[in-house]
C-alpha cells in the first residue's frame, strides 16, 4: 500500500478536556506519523470555509459555532493508506455507532462534539492539508 497523508482535527471538546496526547498516542499506536501539527483557534472565516460542503446542513451553524468554542489541534498524518486507516482509528461520526477501542468511542460526546475530523477521501485530503500547512510545515 502505497503511503499517503490524511488531514486530522482535534476538536474544541477533546482539547478542552486536555486529551490532546490520549488521542495522539491512539494515532501513533496505530501505525501512523504526525508528520505535521498546531494548536490554534479558528476563526468563524476558517470554520465556515472548511466546512462549507456543510453550509446547507441544519446543522451548520451549530457545527461551525463548535469548532470555534475553544482550541483545536490541526494535523497531517502519514502512513499505509492514510485516509481509510485513520477513519478506521476514529471510528464512525455518531460515537453511539463507533466500535470499542475506536477514538470516537472512547472520548466523543455526541455526533457533533465527535473529538477527532479527518479527510474522507485523497482528493479531500490534498484540499484539506493546504488549508492549513504550507509544504516546509510538514516533516515527514
Ligand atoms: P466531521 O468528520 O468533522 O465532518 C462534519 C462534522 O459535522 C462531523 O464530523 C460532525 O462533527 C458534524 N455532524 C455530522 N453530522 C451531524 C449531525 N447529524 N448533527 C450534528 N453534527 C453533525
Amino acid at each position: 500500500m502505497a503511503t499517503e497523508r490524511t488531514f486530522s482535527i482535534i476538536k474544541p471538546d477533546a482539547t478542552r478536556r486536555n486529551l490532546t496526547g490520549a488521542i495522539n498516542k491512539l494515532i501513533e499506536e496505530s501505525g501512523l506519523r504526525i508528520v505535521a501539527q498546531k494548536r490554534m483557534k479558528l476563526t468563524r472565516a476558517q470554520a465556515e470555509e472548511f466546512y462549507a460542503i456543510h453550509r446547507e446542513r441544519p446543522f451548520f451553524n451549530d457545527l461551525v459555532g463548535f469548532m470555534v468554542s475553544g482550541p483545536v489541534v490541526v494535523q497531517v498524518l502519514e502512513g499505509a493508506n492514510a485516509v481509510g486507516h485513520y477513519r478506521d482509528v476514529m471510528g464512525a461520526t455518531n460515537p453511539a455507532n463507533a466500535d470499542a477501542g475506536t477514538i470516537r468511542k472512547e472520548f466523543a460526546e455526541s455526533i457533533e462534539a465527535n473529538s477527532v475530523h479527518g479527510s474522507d477521501s485523497p482528493e479531500n485530503a490534498a484540499i484539506e492539508i493546504p488549508f492549513f500547512f504550507k509544504p516546509e510545515e510538514i516533516v515527514g
